[in-house]
């Protein structure tokens, strides 16, 4: 039996749907939801997303600002920014592009944001509350992920998931949302000793290593769901994941390609928090 394949650009359409209505509601109380996005440097990667978020969100109808600085900006300029759109009502998320230029503090800059409009959800106030199991912005791509296993009605309680990688991007985030779904967690990371055998356990592997094809069949319980957080290139300059998907899927239950799985859900749900911070004002 092969895997079912987790359609992560038909899920993320699908949402984006939703937030047109939604977005179509909120016009009616006279609300556009907006973003800004704040772009400090040349970084290529960067320019590629930048460009993608404000695609999807002219798409589905919210108001977008980008904000592009050289990378010499000082941090009292980045931050003073930061201060005018926390007070712009038009402005319901602000989202600094990452990395920063080596001079200026990713700390300082994140904890200018404010909570209510880190759709990010990258200050500590909002990482506090997901850590607690309250409401809050949680990082797009973990809850990409939690959204995506929930429209597969792919439930994670009681299920091993281990995580690979402890970023605070995804890893420890996907972590903490497993666990307020009643999972059972395993976090693994570069210095795990013997990953296989941790990954054999698994029910459910949520792999965000950025190695081309790290992980293979053998290292997955025959069944297992798995969740490709992997953005690499391989041998041929192709796009692939984090896991040998084509021989990873003869045996698992699920699991989701590189390109059009995680990645579409990633930006959704930006759009998504973005939407839900316009009708928390509204
Ligand atoms: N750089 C890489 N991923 C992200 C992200 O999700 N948000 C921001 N702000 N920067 C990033």
């Amino acid at each position: 039996m092969t895997a079912a394949i987790i359609d992560g650009k038909a899920i993320a359409g699908d949402i984006r749907t939703e937030l047109k209505g939604e977005i179509t509601e909120l016009a009616d109380k006279g609300v556009t939801p907006g973003l800004a996005v704040i772009l400090v440097g040349e970084d290529q990667a960067s320019q590629t997303y930048v460009r993608n978020k404000d695609k999807a969100c002219a798409e589905v109808g919210i108001h977008s600002e980008i904000y592009r600085y050289p990378a010499d900006l000082s941090e009292e300029e980045l931050l003073q920014k930061i201060a005018e759109l926390n007070n712009d009502d038009q402005i319901h998320g602000i989202l600094v592009q990452l990395p920063l230029p080596a001079h200026l503090s990713e700390d300082r800059v994140i904890d200018a944001i404010s909570p209510e409009k880190d759709v990010d959800g990258f200050h500590p106030v909002n990482v506090g509350k997901m850590a607690i199991g309250k409401e809050a912005f949680y990082s797009c791509t973990p809850y990409g992920i939690i959204k995506m296993l929930e429209r597969e009605n792919i439930s994670l309680e009681g299920k091993h998931v281990v995580v690979i990688g402890r970023s605070n991007i995804v890893g420890k985030p996907a972590a903490l949302l497993s666990l307020k779904e009643s999972a059972t967690v395993t976090v693994c990371h570069s210095r795990t000793k013997d990953l296989s055998a941790m990954t054999k356990q698994a029910d459910v592997v949520i792999a965000a290593v950025g190695k081309a094809k790290f992980l293979k069949k053998e290292d997955f319980k025959p069944g297992a769901i798995i969740i490709d957080v992997g953005m690499n290139r391989d041998e041929n300059g192709k796009l692939c994941g984090d896991v040998d998907f084509e021989s990873a899927k003869e045996t698992a239950g699920a699991i989701t390609p590189v390109p059009g799985g995680v990645g579409p859900m990633t930006i959704t749900m930006l759009l998504y928090n973005t939407v839900q911070s316009a009708k928390q004002k509204a």
